[in-house]
Order: C-alpha cells, then sequence, then structure tokens
C-alpha cells in the first residue's frame, strides 16, 4: 500500500489507520532517511492504541516502552537501532523477550535487514518527496 503525506499531521492519521489494523505480536521495521518521520509515524500509532506516554526518538535511550489503553494491545516497544553495530546488539535488549508477544507491538527505527524468525514483519519506507510531503509504502515482509 502506498501513501502520500503532506505534513506531519497526516502522516499521524496514516499512522492511525495502519494502528487500527493491528492485532498484537508484529514486529514493524520504520525505514527512511533521517527526517522522513519514522518517529512521527511512532507518535501516530501511540496515539492511536491510547498511550499518553511521551513518544520521542530512542536514538540514545535504544529501546522506549509505552503503555497503552488498547484492549488487547498492551504495550509498544519503540526501538532505535541507528547506534548498534550489529544485530547481536539486540539481545543486550532482550528483544527476544518482547518478539511475538500477543499484547506487544515493536516499532523499529534503523531495524537491520537480519530478522529472521519474526512471524508477523511489516515494513514501512518513507521517503522525502519534498520539504513537507513523504511518501509511505506499508507492505508484509
Ligand atoms: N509529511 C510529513 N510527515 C512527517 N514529518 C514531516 C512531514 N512534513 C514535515 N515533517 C517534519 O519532519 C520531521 C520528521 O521528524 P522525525 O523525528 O519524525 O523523523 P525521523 O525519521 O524519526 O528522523 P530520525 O532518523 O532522525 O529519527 C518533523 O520535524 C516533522 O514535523
Ligand atoms: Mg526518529
Amino acid at each position: 500500500m502506498l501513501y502520500h503525506s503532506h505534513s506531519a499531521e497526516e502522516t499521524k492519521q496514516i499512522a492511525d489507520a495502519f494502528a487500527k489494523t493491528l492485532t498484537g505480536g508484529e514486529y514493524i521495521s520504520l525505514k527512511g532517511d533521517l527526517g522522513t518521520g519514522k518517529t512521527t509515524f511512532v507518535q501516530g500509532v501511540a496515539q492511536a492504541l491510547g498511550s499518553k506516554d511521551p513518544v520521542r526518538s530512542p536514538t540514545f535511550t535504544i529501546l522506549n516502552l509505552y503503555q497503552t489503553t488498547h484492549p488487547y494491545i498492551n504495550k509498544i516497544v519503540h526501538l532505535d537501532c541507528y547506534r548498534l553495530r550489529s544485530c547481536q546488539d539486540l539481545h543486550v535488549l532482550e528483544l527476544e523477550e518482547w518478539l511475538n508477544q500477543p499484547d506487544a507491538i515493536i516499532l523499529t527505527e534503523w531495524p537491520f535487514e537480519q530478522m529472521s524468525e519474526v512471524k508477523k514483519h511489516i515494513i514501512i519506507t518513507l521517503s522525502h518527496v519534498s520539504e513537507q510531503e513523504r511518501d509511505i509504502e506499508i507492505k508484509e515482509k
């Protein structure tokens, strides 16, 4: 599915509609250059699932955890792998603990390619069209 966004607000609306299709246990890769709106997209997902927690790029913390008020998706794991050297470093974060958990979803900025044993893997690719415009592609792996 390909979307075209004209503003950060519209990107959040696209994220809201996307969030409503989630059932829990999804691993979502967010690809795209700096400033394409990956964190903005996560803000839209978190809002849609009823989270009141502030959503910021976990560039330094690497992993942020948000609580939601959704009936069956209770946690959002927000990862930013920009500063990690390899997929191996993910073991330190005990990501396995979160993967495929039915009441959690994982959204990863700057994901690694080799995430083999993930069941529900969705790839979202954001790209700059102009200063305010973005193309947003959503596909299942
Ligand atoms: N259509 C749009 N969609 C999303 N963000 C937009 C759009 N137009 C302008 N922006 C602006 O672009 C910036 C996107 O920042 P954001 O932190 O979401 O990007 P990012 O992809 O997470 O960057 P990084 O790789 O540094 O983590 C924000 O300042 C936002 O207001
Ligand atoms: Mg970001």
